[in-house]
């Protein structure tokens, strides 16, 4: 792998740039290449063969056409349904976002019971559910269809990193914004059923895993909503971690002066370093709405997200 790696990062939309905002904490000196797939978005409602033709040519793209060595699929639903045919499709190592999530959950949960809320095919696949008993837990999963609408269309409020602090705390306020509001209901009623099945099923959850890459920029308002002393946790900052250890191990580089692939934790860095590096390039792609892209991309990544290139992928 060359000392600068080119790492590609794949989503459905713009909320795998949670991830990459992650990732580039960590390993500031290297080439990013983010696809966010606009144009078949979204992924969560389609069938498994759609999702992993869909995923495997974005993938393609990736390695084929931007050089990229190492693949981050930004994406539970893709994830959870087109992993293996990914990694059957490209010649690079692959790394999905369910298995650091699942370890995130079993580092986060005292009680062993955990929630999840992920896209309709996400929880239709069980995948959550498979990855979480791999780690001894149980795990309920709930589809929450509403949501990424919500957050493609930007109806968030301000975007709030896990850096920032209390997250809960800069929750953007559902009565002074009338979007903010109607998102807000809809985490209400989601998590409303949620905490019902769970308590008529014995569960004792003490953790809600986000399985969705867009669900963390609702951190703030699903926060909120939560019952008193259940942990949010998402797999952006997990997956970013392995990604790190993964690269790190393949390069076999050590920490030196440029801050070449070093590997530290997030409460590691000087708030220097929490921003892109010098040296950090990132270039996006989008399948469509590209217009979009570039208004409420940096928003979701925290840093300029320049030109986006429009690409065509097929239908
Ligand atoms: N961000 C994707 C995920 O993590 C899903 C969005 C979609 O439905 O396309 O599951």
């Amino acid at each position: 792998m060359n000392e600068k790696p080119t790492i590609g990062v794949f989503d459905s939309g713009f909320g795998g740039l949670t991830v990459l905002r992650a990732l580039i904490s960590r390993l500031p000196h290297a080439r990013y290449a983010f696809l966010g797939d606009t144009a078949r978005l979204p992924y969560g409602s389609k069938s498994r063969r759609t999702i992993a033709r869909y995923a495997t040519e974005s993938a393609r793209f990736l390695v084929h056409e931007q050089g990229a060595e190492f693949l981050v699929i930004a994406c539970n639903t893709a994830s959870a349904l087109a992993l293996d045919a990914i990694q059957d499709a490209v010649p690079v190592p692959v790394l999905g976002v369910i298995e650091p999530g699942a370890a995130a959950a079993r580092a986060a949960s005292r009680t062993g019971d955990v929630l999840v809320i992920a896209t309709d095919a996400t929880v239709r696949s069980g995948a959550y559910t498979a990855a979480c008993k791999a780690h001894g837990l149980r795990a309920i999963e709930k589809a929450c269809p509403l949501l990424v609408p919500l957050v493609e269309e930007g109806w968030i409020g301000p975007p709030v990193f896990p850096e920032a602090g209390t997250v809960a705390d800069a929750a953007p306020s559902a009565s002074a914004n009338p979007q903010v509001a109607v998102t807000d209901r809809v985490i209400r009623f989601y998590l409303g059923e949620l905490r019902a099945q769970a308590a008529a099923e014995g569960f004792h959850p003490d953790t809600l895993v986000l399985g969705c890459t867009h669900y963390p920029l609702l951190r703030p308002l699903i926060e909120k909503a939560v019952s008193a002393g259940v942990r949010v946790i998402d797999s952006a900052e997990s997956t970013a971690e392995a990604a790190t250890h993964l690269i790190n191990g393949r390069a076999n580089l050590e920490e030196d002066a440029t801050g070449a692939l070093i590997s530290l934790g997030i409460d590691d860095l000087d708030p220097e370093r929490k921003r892109a590096g010098d040296n950090t390039e990132v270039h996006c792609f989008a399948t469509d709405s590209v217009d979009k892209f570039e208004r409420l991309g940096s928003r979701f990544l925290g840093l300029p997200v320049g030109k986006v290139q429009l690409v065509d992928l097929g239908g």
